[in-house]
């Protein structure tokens, strides 16, 4: 059984613009830490300025959402044939702003993730609980409900799967996750992966929500932790260059 591999992946966000991206990704190319797989997941329209700058470089270019139709009159939306297009080789599918925002369901998610796989990129699937379901004791159940519709996936396809867990409460809040409570809901996360499938044990689990400069090292040194997703830093070379290197 092939062991999870490590990942940082950039989540941008509604971030932006052709000049800033320049200077960003000018610096993130020269990426530290060889062993660790990096990404940056930026805006649909920056995906073309991302397979110019990044190319001949070790750092994946990757979007944020994905259309789970393949083609047609679906407005608005971008097919995962497109992303390829754009040598994108990630896909952020469930982030809790789509959730939350665009009322994405689980069912939803995981056609995205299935889209995504069908097409060759690897879907990074966003979990995790809101402070209300937390204090009421639903964080796990929440998280496995999440996990349940991409079972079939799990089973068929974990060598190309990440999941992200992202406590919404820690997104954008400074508040991270202490690496007590975070391992404790990865190790949960890699017990139902496995309950899924054998084969789900060698899928990446990447914590999400608040990773700093400052916290990621302990947080990447919980046994099962296998990187980040990371928001607000990832807009900060340094600050993303620094969260690479923490996770080799
Ligand atoms: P922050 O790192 O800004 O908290 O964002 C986390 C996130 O949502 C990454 O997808």
């Amino acid at each position: 059984m092939s062991k999870p591999e490590r990942w940082v992946i950039g989540n941008w966000k509604m971030n932006g613009s052709l000049a800033s991206n320049a200077a960003l990704l000018e610096a993130v190319r020269a990426q530290p830490a060889p062993a660790v797989k990096v990404a940056v997941c930026a805006p649909f329209p920056y995906l073309h300025q991302l397979q110019q700058a990044l190319s001949g470089s070790d750092v994946q270019s990757g979007a944020q959402d994905v259309c789970e139709q393949g083609a047609g009159a679906y407005t608005g939306q971008v097919s995962a044939a497109m992303l390829r297009e754009f040598g994108t080789s990630v896909v952020l599918v469930g982030h809790s702003e789509r959730r939350q925002f665009n009322a994405e369901s689980s069912e939803l998610v995981a056609a995205k993730a299935a889209a995504a796989l069908a097409a060759g990129l690897t879907p990074i699937i966003c979990v995790g609980e809101t402070l209300a379901q937390r204090q009421a004791g639903l964080a796990e159940a929440t998280v496995a409900a999440q996990l349940a519709p991409c079972a079939s996936l799990f089973a068929a396809a974990s060598a190309n799967v990440v999941v992200a867990y992202e406590p919404v409460w820690a997104i954008g809040t400074g508040i991270t996750a202490t690496p007590v409570e975070a391992q404790a809901m990865h190790a949960f996360i890699r017990a139902q992966l496995i309950l899924i499938s054998p084969s789900a044990a060698s899928v990446s689990v990447l914590y999400g929500g608040s990773v700093k400069a400052s916290n990621a090292k302990e947080l990447f040194s919980q046994p099962d932790i296998d990187g980040g997703l990371i928001g607000g830093a990832s807009l900060v070379a340094a600050d993303f260059l620094s969260i690479v290197s923490a996770a080799a």
